[in-house]
């Protein structure tokens, strides 16, 4: 590896490199155990963390993965739209189980209202072609009335004249919207979905707050902070693939207005790539393995979506994507997931550049024709063994070269191409089947 990453800042963020769903909640949920805050700072319950702690799986949408810890502070930024109802319910079930809810929501954070979420399948169905696939949790219709401002905000619900003349305004107009857009009733019951989220706000009072203020007093007083992103580069509205991507940014730097912290305050940006890839929604994907290649990693990876439950769409490395990643995050180092899947395949491909037509493209186009039309032009690399729960046992003890010489290789491959150093691989779900690059 060309670089030692040692994890010594006070903040740490965590990126998906990819499309999402690259293995975020695992590599934030094994790095808890040193930081006192993991704040979200974008997205909603689009999201889907998956972890896996002694055999419990625990699935995440709103909230923080360190939520497992209980002395970590948990906190929703403002960049975030929150669907109480979905909270609520998350709050509850990890009550149920036990853990003690150290939460702090940001009341400029936005809400999630019953006709986003049926406007987000409405207008994804319209687009057809040009649609992203989208999770239809209504985070779409959510940030398009914030950037309107229209949005109705946490601290909103707290206020029940605000609520209410800010509401009647909203309601009125989505109705109007719903009918002469669409041509549809909008069969919403106005007073009752008024009443339901007044009570949220009741509930959720003791958890509203201002986030930047304590989160940079924390930083003031010497707390560890990490940042937790979720999606991907590639699904970012302004650095990912456009139009097929979800509607907040969901890079690094999008920490600082989704949380209100400055620039100088991020120390390293860990990049979360999975071995190969995986994208699930709409929007061409050059890398895609389609037939028998793709079905294997999808069965073999246990690719569904942790939200929706949809077949993820699966594929190769490509470093085309990833070098741009490495740039538009200003990564510091890689932690690679999921690398024990690809073991037993005889080759690897990896994508180095594209073509399309007759030119050779080193960079990510904007283009949508030519992402439409280009090929990745591919290296291929040898496969390793396939290892048994045993083989890794072992190697997780004696740590990072004990792993076979040709997954280093194919690691040292990436590193190398992206000219960002390897700081943890992950070779199964369990939080304990974790490794540091030392
Ligand atoms: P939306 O964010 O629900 O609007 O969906 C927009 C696009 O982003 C769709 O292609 C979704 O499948 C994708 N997407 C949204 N959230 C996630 C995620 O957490 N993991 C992977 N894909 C996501
Ligand atoms: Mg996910």
């Amino acid at each position: 590896m060309s670089k030692r990453s040692t994890f010594k800042p006070q903040t740490v963020m965590v990126i998906g490199a990819q499309w999402g769903d690259e293995g975020k909640g695992k590599i934030i949920d094994y790095l808890t155990s040193t930081v006192d805050y993991v704040v979200r700072f974008q997205g909603g319950n689009n999201a889907g963390h998956t972890v896996v702690v002694d055999g419990v799986v625990h699935k995440l949408h709103l909230i923080p993965s360190g939520v497992l810890y209980p002395k970590t502070r948990i906190v929703l930024g403002n960049g975030m739209v929150i669907d109480p109802e979905v909270l609520l319910s998350e709050m509850a079930n990890f009550e149920t189980k036990g853990f003690k809810l150290n939460l702090l929501i940001s009341e400029r954070a936005h809400v999630i209202f019953p006709f986003h979420i049926m406007m987000d399948g409405m207008i994804d169905e319209y687009k057809g072609t040009l649609g992203a696939g989208t999770t239809r949790r209504g985070i779409g219709p959510a940030y398009a009335d914030k950037a309107e401002r229209f949005g109705i905000r946490m601290i909103d619900l707290l206020d029940q004249r605000i609520f209410k003349e800010k509401f009647d305004q909203l309601f009125d107009l989505k109705k109007n919207t719903f009918r002469c857009l669409y041509g549809q009733r909008m069969n919403l019951n106005k007073n009752e979905i008024f009443r339901t989220y007044l009570n949220y706000g009741k509930k959720l009072r003791l958890y509203i707050g201002d986030v930047s203020l304590e989160v940079n007093r924390a930083i003031a007083a010497g707390k560890k902070i990490l940042f937790e992103g979720a999606q991907g580069t590639m699904l970012d509205n302004d650095h990912g693939a456009y139009p097929h991507t979800t509607s907040s940014n969901t890079v690094a730097g999008a920490v600082c207005t989704g949380v209100g912290v400055g620039p100088n305050r991020i120390g390293d940006i860990i990049g979360v790539v999975k071995a190969y890839l995986s994208r699930v929604g709409a929007g061409p994907i050059p890398t895609e393995a389609k037939g028998q290649l793709g079905t294997y990693l999808r069965e073999r990876g246990q690719e569904y979506g942790t939200t929706t439950g949809r077949p993820r769409r699966c594929g190769w490395v490509d470093l085309v994507q990833l070098r741009y990643a490495c740039r538009i995050n200003g990564l510091s180092s890689l932690a690679i997931t999921k690398i024990d899947v690809l073991g037993g395949l005889k080759s690897i491909p990896v994508a180095v550049k594209y073509r399309y037509k007759t030119t050779t493209l080193t960079e990510l186009p904007a283009d949508l024709n030519v992402v439409r039309h280009c090929k990745p032009i591919y290296k291929t690399l040898p496969g390793w063994k396939n290892l048994t729960d045993s083989d890794f046992t072992n190697i997780i003890k004696k740590g990072y070269t004990a792993l076979p010489p040709r997954m280093r290789d194919y690691m040292k491959f990436i590193a190398d191409q992206t000219a960002t150093p390897i700081s943890l691989v992950s070779v199964g779900a369990e939080r304990r089947a974790t490794i540091r690059v030392q």
